[in-house]
């Protein structure tokens, strides 16, 4: 060897080594330290100057939900593709997940991604939902969480309480923060809607599918037969419905079924087709034909008398125009303060025990309350014949 190949095999050893370490530092920076700072700085121009801090509750629950493993069944990252934005809502972006240390964004969804829940389910479906998950959604896998409660859903300890608050923290960010607005923000199908185009449902519908859905998905809260008396409805306020004292008319059903009852634990249905709901609306329908033993049908054959109609109309016109409005369409002029919408007694129609139950109890959790201390006996007999005659306008 002579002593310039030497020389030249000592400077390649020099020259690798340079060349080694200047690409290691070159991917550091470009792999590692160039896209956090692209990171921080796009969360830092899309996301908000201070994103709402954790109240102490909100933060006890966030440790409960991870103690409980819930983020093993349900992420906290919605996806840039169509399906996860239909069902979801908008796409998560990087500043939401920043402030979420250790991150509770989840790899596998055995249940939905929780990303944008706050606001679409009320604390009453919720801590029924936690107390037992199969008493409000019967096909649930969801493990039930009773050790959170002294014993029924009614009954929540602190941590089901702080775990509920914490899931209502769920996409307030971004809702606080956002340009989109409330309806693409959260599109979850079981959010309930004030309002909405409904769509027409087909009467001709497919009654033993009508039968079947029915079971698997109105019987929990409603009960088997529509009494509103379904293993979830304990926990519930208000409590659902009694289908069976009831008539609607096929677009209340509609209505029902696909914005759900805001203020309520009824969910909307919208991610079932209109031959599906078409299908429901019948079998509810059915749950009350008049005339069909057993049902309590007896004292709805019983009219009011002529005094009795002008007694009820002034009752009425003087206690319960404000919120049922004039017409008795559910339109008046206090109704839109309301968390529930009063009810449209044009569209459906209690059965007269039901109504005067009703004006006797009130209805617990709404803004309808017991008017036996306001008015007597007669004329809250008066009344009750009076709200059903709306119906056959
Ligand atoms: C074994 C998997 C599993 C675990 C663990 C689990 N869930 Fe669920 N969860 C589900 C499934 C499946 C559903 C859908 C059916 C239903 O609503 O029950 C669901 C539904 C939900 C919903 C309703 C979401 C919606 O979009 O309507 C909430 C809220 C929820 N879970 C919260 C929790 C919380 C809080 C925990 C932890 C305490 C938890 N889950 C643990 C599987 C799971
Ligand atoms: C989580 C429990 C729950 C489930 C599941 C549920 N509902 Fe409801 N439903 C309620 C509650 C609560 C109300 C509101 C009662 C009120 O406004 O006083 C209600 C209201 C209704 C109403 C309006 C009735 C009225 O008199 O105002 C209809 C119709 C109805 N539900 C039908 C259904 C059907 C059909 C299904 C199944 C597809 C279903 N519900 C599933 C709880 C539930
Ligand atoms: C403060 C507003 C308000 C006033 C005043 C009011 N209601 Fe109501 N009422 C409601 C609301 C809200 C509901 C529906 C709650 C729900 O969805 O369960 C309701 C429900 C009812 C129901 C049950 C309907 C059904 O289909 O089950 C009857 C009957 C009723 N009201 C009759 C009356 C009568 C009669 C008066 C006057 C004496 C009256 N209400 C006054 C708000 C009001």
């Amino acid at each position: 060897m002579t002593q310039a190949t030497g020389r030249i095999l000592r400077m390649s050893y020099l020259a690798a080594s340079v060349a080694g370490a200047g690409f290691f530092v070159l991917s550091v920076a470009w792999l590692g330290v160039w896209p956090a700072r692209q990171l921080a700085e796009q969360a830092r121009l899309t996301g908000p100057a201070t994103p709402p801090v954790l109240t102490e509750s909100e933060a006890r629950g966030r440790a409960i939900y991870a103690r409980e493993g819930c983020a093993y069944c349900h992420t906290q990252q919605i996806r840039a593709t169509n399906p996860d934005v239909a069902r979801f809502g908008a796409t998560t972006m990087a500043w939401e997940t920043r402030a979420d240390i250790p991150h509770l964004m989840g790899t596998r969804r055995i249940g939905p991604d929780l990303s944008r829940v706050s606001e679409t389910r009320p604390e009453d479906w919720q801590l029924t939902h936690l107390y037992a998950p199969r008493s409000v959604v019967p096909l649930s896998v969801m493990p039930a969480y009773p050790y959170l409660f002294d014993g029924g859903p009614d009954a929540p300890t602190q941590a089901a309480r702080d775990l509920v608050a914490y899931l209502e923290t769920l996409g307030r960010a971004r809702r606080l923060a956002a340009p989109e607005g409330d309806e693409t923000l959260n599109v979850h199908p079981a959010k309930t809607r004030r309002s909405g185009a409904v769509p027409e449902l087909s009467v001709d519908s497919d009654a033993a599918l009508g039968a079947e859905l029915y079971a698997d998905h109105c019987a929990a809260c409603h009960g088997r037969e529509g009494a509103g008396d379904g293993p979830g409805a304990a926990g519930l306020r208000p409590r659902p419905a009694n289908l069976m004292l009831h008539q609607y008319r096929p677009g209340r059903l509609g209505e029902a079924l696909w914005n759900g009852v805001a203020g309520t634990s009824m969910p909307a249905w919208r991610d079932r087709s209109i031959a599906e709901l078409s299908a429901i609306a019948a079998h509810v329908q059915r749950l009350a034909v008049p005339g069909m033993p057993p049902r309590p049908f007896g004292a709805d054959t019983v009219s009011p008398t002529a005094e009795e109609r002008e007694l009820g109309s002034r009752v009425y016109a003087a206690n319960c125009a404000q919120c049922h409005g004039v017409q008795g369409a559910g339109d008046g002029s206090a109704a839109s303060q309301l968390a529930i919408v009063p009810t449209n007694f044009q569209s459906q129609k209690p059965m007269f025990d039901e109504a005067l139950r009703v004006l006797r109890n009130g209805i617990d959790g709404t803004p309808m309350a017991p008017w036996t201390s306001r008015l007597n006996e007669s004329e809250l007999t008066a009344v009750a014949h009076y709200v059903r005659e709306f119906f056959a306008q």
